[in-house]
């Protein structure tokens, strides 16, 4: 084959959408919570989800295909672990993620973004992802809890540069449902963690998690837009402002300004991209220009954007994993 022949097939590949649609279906139909450990036939299984036997096996077959299931010679149907993943009673689940077809829609739009329109997510479905996920208490209950498991899985390789950073008192702001919060308090005795985010979002904080730290966690509801707990030693930002286009996000690291005081530093927890040359974390850039009109930045982007709300960039410390620790303290 020669060199275009195989970028044809390379590029043929990643534009097929049919293994992202699989995912989906096979997700939201609840295929994989109907395959008991000791496997199930392709009919016992389409009369439990309710569709037609003949297309259902060709779905299972495509999915056996992308390694979510494997069929036996006799036609006995099993979950391989990465199948288990698309179960609803599994840690760690991804199937309210994958069910999720407005996260699919929202890209039809898409070039009309990058011509200069509204995010293609509001263009797609007539509001935007946070504005629709406010008016649905379920999707804000699956989405604070894909957040939380995030928050577990893609900082804890910054946990011990946090923990050494970190003054006893620290604010967890827009910090969710709490995953970054108790990484830290589990991480430390001796740190205080204040979370704050919107009431919606608070009220949704595990009762538990308030139990077991007794007086060293509090959770308060607060707007960051408005104002932020006052004169704390250390605030952190978990992936919040890559949300946010470049005046809206400087506009809230203004806001974290003027809480702070002299020594207080602000640790953004974000993805920081490589100034030039592919970086793979490019397509994240593209999911948020796609999905809420924000960025992925550089150190460089970073920097700028501090230095318009008379903040200045102080470190940068890489974890093993794709999220980054932007540490900034105020100007002057
Ligand atoms: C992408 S999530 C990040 C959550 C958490 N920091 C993490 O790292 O998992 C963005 C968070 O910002 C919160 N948020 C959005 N607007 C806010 C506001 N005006 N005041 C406080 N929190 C806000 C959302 O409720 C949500 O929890």
């Amino acid at each position: 084959m020669n060199t275009l022949d195989e970028e044809r097939r390379r590029l043929t590949e990643m534009f097929d959408i049919a293994p992202s649609r699989v995912l989906y279906a096979v997700s939201v139909l609840g295929v994989a919570d109907r395959v008991p450990p000791g496997g199930s036939t392709v009919e016992r299984i389409a009369a439990a989800v309710g569709t037609d036997a003949q297309r259902l096996g060709r779905l299972v077959r495509a999915a056996e295909t992308l390694g979510i299931f494997r069929v036996d010679a006799a036609g006995t149907v099993r979950l391989t672990p990465a199948g288990t993943l698309l179960r609803s009673d599994q840690p760690g689940s991804l199937r309210a993620e994958f069910s999720d077809n407005a996260l699919f829609t929202a890209w039809g739009p898409f070039a009309e973004t990058v011509r200069g329109g509204a995010p293609s997510y509001d263009l797609a479905n007539g509001t935007s992802i946070f504005a629709g996920m406010s008016g649905d208490p379920g999707a804000l209950v699956t989405f604070h809890a894909h957040m939380r498991m995030r928050a577990q899985q893609l900082y804890r390789s910054l946990l011990p540069f946090l923990l050494r950073r970190c003054a006893e008192d620290v604010v967890d702001l827009a910090g969710g449902t709490g995953g970054l919060s108790e990484l830290l308090l589990e991480g430390d005795a001796a740190v205080r963690v204040t979370l704050t985010d919107l009431p919606e979002v608070i009220a949704l904080v595990p009762p538990d998690m308030l139990r077991r730290h007794g007086d060293r966690f509090s959770a308060e509801p607060g707007d960051m837009r408005a104002g932020i707990p006052r004169g704390y030693g250390t605030y952190l930002l978990g992936s919040v402002l890559h949300d946010w286009a470049d005046d809206e996000a400087a506009e809230i690291l203004r806001c974290c300004a003027d809480g702070m005081v002299p020594g207080s530093e602000l640790i953004l927890l974000e993805r920081v991209l490589a100034e030039s040359g592919p970086d793979p974390r490019r397509m994240g850039d593209m999911w948020m220009m796609a999905m809420t009109g924000g960025r992925e930045r550089t150190r460089q982007e970073w920097a700028e954007l501090a230095g318009s709300a008379g903040l200045t960039l102080r470190h940068v410390h890489h974890g093993a994993g794709e999220i980054s620790a932007v540490v900034l303290g105020r100007s002057g």
